[in-house]
């Protein structure tokens, strides 16, 4: 009798209740908790409710009592939804989600305060990580440092130009001491090399790496690009450094040496002399009469008939320039003259004619003075 009210009891509650989660049972019934082997439930009026297993013993489904439990019941380590400290973590707590521990962080700036069982706002410094206001550096960009800011460090900038000096804790100039502020680049930018001008730095995940063009080329910094070196701008140059940029054959004084000047020939630099006596004429550009050249290297004056093999710095007026040996001319001082002068390797040798014989210019010989026009 008392059976059959309960079930009247929960057909009416069902009735009215509708939405009831319980189940109509008889009472006495049980059944398996799906949840937890340590537990069963019984039908109580006819509602299932739950009854622990004492410790250490389990629900046998079969048998449909409490048995010691030698294995067979591996009960969930947590009950779901239970939240303990975290012994490891003040600033979070330990949840049991889908019947594992979790661990989870309490809000920023908020404590897991045991004795509340819950995060609070942690206005005493409980637990924080860090003296506020505390500096330190940054330890992946020399530009920042990291800053104690509500019990966390936090990473702050220096001002542009300084970086991160972690002796004196201190943001100071940045006179390259810190890579990491000129390598804050724009991804793929590309910048001039000034340690290569066959190549370019380019920015590839945010620092400038050194990139080569390819073999005939360099790069102009005004296309931003690399281009073929027909200017040689770049390229080693294979000329002296005086012949360069001038044009083939090009000539000029040599300093403090009237009788030298320079030549450039492929690109080579040469040094000449000007042959036999001339002296180099830089108004226009070549070897010249000394009386043309003004010029003063402070050589002495050439003396003596230093007849020597073409070239060699002997005493001339320029007359025997491009002359054959033996070619005669009278004597400078153009009067009556025993005197006169041969040309011997384009230098200049006085000869005296012999005893009673003047220089005779019209025959190029010592004649007898009879003969001699003067
Ligand atoms: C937790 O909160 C209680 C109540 O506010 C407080 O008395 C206690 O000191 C707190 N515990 C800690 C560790 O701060
Ligand atoms: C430069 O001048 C020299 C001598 O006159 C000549 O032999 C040579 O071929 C010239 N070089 C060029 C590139 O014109
Ligand atoms: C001038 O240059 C020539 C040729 O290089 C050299 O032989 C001569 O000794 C130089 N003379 C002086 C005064 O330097
Ligand atoms: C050669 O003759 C000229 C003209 O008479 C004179 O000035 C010069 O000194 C002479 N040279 C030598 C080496 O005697």
């Amino acid at each position: 009798m008392a059976q059959l009210r309960g079930v009247a009891i929960c057909l009416i509650v069902s009735l009215f209740v509708g939405s009831s989660r319980a189940e109509c049972c008889k009472d006495g019934e049980t059944k398996v908790d799906a949840d937890d082997c340590t537990k069963y439930l019984a039908c109580c009026h006819g509602e299932f409710v739950s009854k622990s297993c004492a410790s250490g013993s389990y629900w046998h489904s079969d048998l449909e009592v409490c048995v010691v439990d030698d294995g067979q019941c591996k009960p969930p380590t947590c009950v779901e939804g239970d939240i303990k400290l975290n012994p490891e973590n003040c600033a979070g707590y330990l949840q049991c989600v889908n019947g594992n521990i979790v661990s989870q962080s309490c809000p920023s700036g908020d404590y897991f305060n045991s004795t509340l069982n819950q995060c609070v706002e942690d206005t005493c410094g409980v637990c924080l990580s860090c003296t506020e206001g505390s500096k330190k550096a940054d330890p992946s960009d020399c530009s920042k440092f990291q800053i104690c800011t509500n019990g966390v460090y936090v990473s702050q900038s220096c001002a542009s130009g300084y970086y991160w000096n972690a002796l004196s804790k201190e943001c100071e100039e940045d006179n390259g001491q810190c890579k990491g502020t000129e390598q804050s680049c724009t991804e793929n930018e590309i910048k001039v090399n000034p340690a290569d001008c066959a190549g370019y730095l380019q920015c590839i995940n945010g620092k400038l790496v050194a990139r080569k063009c390819s073999a005939t080329q360099f790069f102009n910094p005004t296309l931003g690009q690399c281009e073929v070196d027909t200017q040689n701008v770049c390229i080693p140059k294979t000329c002296d450094s005086d012949c360069c940029d001038v044009s083939n054959n090009s000539i000029w004084p040599v300093e403090k040496n009237c009788s030298a000047f320079y030549q450039c020939v492929d690109g080579k630099k040469f040094e000449q002399r000007c042959s036999n006596n001339l002296l180099y004429n830089s108004q226009i550009e070549q070897c010249d009469y000394p009386w043309n050249v003004d010029c003063d290297d402070g050589s002495p004056p050439p003396s003596g008939p230093n007849a020597g093999p073409s070239g060699t710095y002997c005493e001339s007026q320029g007359r025997c320039v491009g002359q054959r040996d033996g070619t005669m001319f009278a004597d400078a001082s153009g009067g009556c003259s025993s005197n006169y002068v041969v040309c011997q390797c384009e230098c200049e040798v006085n000869f005296t004619c012999s005893s009673g014989l003047l220089y005779n210019a019209l025959v190029k010989s010592c004649d007898w003075a009879d003969n001699v026009k003067c």
